[in-house]
């Protein structure tokens, strides 16, 4: 079970790192091989319409990342409520390649308990046929010790469940998803009568 880990660091000491970190030790240690995607760092371009991305090397990689995933860790700072740009940027590359995937989604925030930042995440994720866990977490500055550490335990437990969560429910809707698109691309008519799967085939 391959994850993408995504998030945007804007500063040095990234709180949405630290988070992405321990969600995606969680995830390793249920049997997941994790990908870190740092957006920012990976210099992903602003999405346009009016552009052809086929022959950026940043994108493309992206893609392939993307496409490869079996599910998603995706971490958002909260800006005045929502998901940052940089978050909202990597969902407006993507859609099919959501698709039948399961995403673990967390805020990092200043003070608030990161709701709408995490509803925004939610409903991107929704509208490209993915699947969220269905609760998430936010980690607040005060959350955090001087060294960077997270000691806040409820907020640790929580991003550790969801690592491992991610893994053990992501493995079975990802399972499902094939079985579904493999029997829709035979000619099987009763998963392509029942399956969202028969959108994609
Ligand atoms: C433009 C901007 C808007 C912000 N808006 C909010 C907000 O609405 N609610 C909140 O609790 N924190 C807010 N913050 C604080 C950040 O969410 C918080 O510092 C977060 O941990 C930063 O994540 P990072 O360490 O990965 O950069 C805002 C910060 C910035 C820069």
């Amino acid at each position: 079970m391959k994850i993408l880990a995504v998030y945007g660091a804007t500063q040095q000491d990234s709180r949405s790192r630290l988070t992405v970190n321990v969600i995606a030790e969680a995830a390793r240690a249920a049997g997941a091989e994790v990908q870190a995607l740092d957006v920012l760092a990976a210099a992903i371009p602003i999405m346009r319409v009016d552009q052809d991305f086929a022959a950026d090397v940043a994108v493309q990689q992206m893609k392939q990342l993307t496409r490869d995933a079996d599910g998603f860790i995706v971490v958002s700072p909260e800006y005045h409520g929502c998901m940052s740009n940089w978050i909202k940027n990597f969902f407006d590359f993507h859609y099919h390649e959501f698709a039948g995937k399961l995403f673990a989604l967390a805020a990092t925030t200043g003070g608030s308990m990161g709701v709408s930042c995490n509803t925004q995440m939610r409903v991107a994720v929704q509208h490209c046929h993915g699947w969220a866990l269905p609760y998430q977490t936010a980690v607040r500055e005060a959350d955090f010790a001087p060294d960077g550490s997270l000691q806040e335990q409820r907020a640790l437990d929580r991003l550790q469940r969801m690592g491992r969560d991610l893994v053990i429910y992501g493995r079975l809707l990802r399972a499902q998803f094939e079985q579904d698109l493999a029997a829709v691309k035979t000619g099987d008519t009763v998963s392509e009568s029942i399956g969202f799967a028969g959108w994609y085939a």
